[in-house]
């Protein structure tokens, strides 16, 4: 019950700027984001593929409304990717992108989304890595799509996420679930109405599997984001029922949630991708944790009243 109005909240202002204002909600913040600036964020991406797991970067903020602040977003990833290639990760560290914080939502969204993205996914292909795009609310899914295949005529393995809990979602992967695609299944973070996506839990769960089963069964590259103890070991089964060898999938989960099972998966030989959030406009991706899990919410109130 909680999680909608936690979404609700998440698109307000005022609470915006109360939260923000919180001195509490820095310490809360942290464990979600681990740094604001490039130079706070690469020790950790050291830290983390030094302990066997890999990486996709995200630098956090969605709702702009100007131009510059497109253009401020895309100078922030080729920053990051330029500070990356001194680690010489390769793919190991791979970027995630929200189209919404390159435009997309502006006037004229798509094309500037589209001419703001493509030197992102450029600097990283030179590099020898990736970016993966982000789907956000229902909306703007048909325009990230057809950036998604846009891209790919130059840079194949630039990757996409799909949400389960969305009806589309099925034809989405039978679509994507071709050779050389890589395709991120996650649970869907948005609040989205009874017309467009299913409501229980119990219903995206069984939705999850029935996507990710199209997915393991086609010729492209699953990344199976979630933290869900279920539904990684069934997709641990579905991989080995495709006759998926260990390097032709991958888990992928949350920095700051669930890190033993980061480092479990990692050591029975699974390839783990920790996504890694960081920056100033956090507030989004942050209300999107706690809307995840009511004990967040009670922590940080705990820590707000404590103080
Ligand atoms: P579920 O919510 O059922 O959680 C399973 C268990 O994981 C919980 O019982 C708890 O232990 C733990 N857990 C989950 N969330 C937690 C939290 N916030 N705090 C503490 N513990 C938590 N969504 C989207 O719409 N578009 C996107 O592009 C992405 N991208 C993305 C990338 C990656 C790598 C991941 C892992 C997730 C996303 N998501 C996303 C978010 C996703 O849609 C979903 O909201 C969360 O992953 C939570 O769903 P789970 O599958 O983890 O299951």
């Amino acid at each position: 019950m909680l999680g909608p109005v936690i979404l609700a909240a998440s698109r307000s202002d005022r609470i915006r700027r109360l939260i923000s204002a919180a001195p509490v909600t820095k310490q809360v913040v942290d464990r979600f984001i681990p740094g604001e600036r490039v130079d706070d964020i690469v020790p950790v991406v050291r830290e983390l593929t030094g302990r066997g797991l890999d990486v996709t970067m995200d630098v956090v903020g969605e709702d702009i409304t100007r131009p510059e602040q497109a253009a401020a977003a895309r100078d922030a990833y080729l920053e990051l990717i330029d500070r990356l290639k001194e680690l010489e990760l390769g793919e190991r560290a791979e970027m995630s992108v929200k189209l919404s914080l390159f435009g997309q939502a502006l006037d004229g969204g798509h094309d500037l989304a589209l001419a703001n993205v493509r030197p992102v996914v450029e600097a990283a292909a030179e590099i020898g890595t990736t970016v993966t795009l982000d789907a956000e609310d229902h909306t703007t899914l048909d325009s990230m799509f057809a950036i998604h295949d846009e891209l790919r005529r130059d840079f194949p393995q630039t990757g996409c996420v799909i949400q389960a809990y969305l009806f589309r979602t099925e034809a989405d992967a039978r679509r994507l679930a071709e050779n050389g695609s890589r395709v991120r299944l996650v649970k869907g973070a948005y609040k989205e109405p009874a017309d467009v996506a299913f409501q229980q839990k119990a219903e995206i769960d069984k939705a999850y599997v029935r996507v990710l089963k199209i997915l393991m069964d086609g010729e492209g590259y699953p990344m199976i984001g979630s933290h869900d103890p279920r539904l990684i070991s069934i997709a641990q089964e579905l991989a080995h029922r495709a006759g998926r060898k260990l390097d032709e999938y991958e888990f992928q989960m949350l920095y700051g949630i669930r890190g033993d099972e980061h480092l479990r998966l990692a050591a029975e030989g699974h390839r783990m991708r920790v996504y890694t959030a960081y920056g100033t406009d956090w507030y989004g991706y942050f209300m999107r944790r706690l809307a995840e899990k009511p004990a967040n919410l009670r922590f940080f109130l705990r820590a707000m009243v404590s103080k």
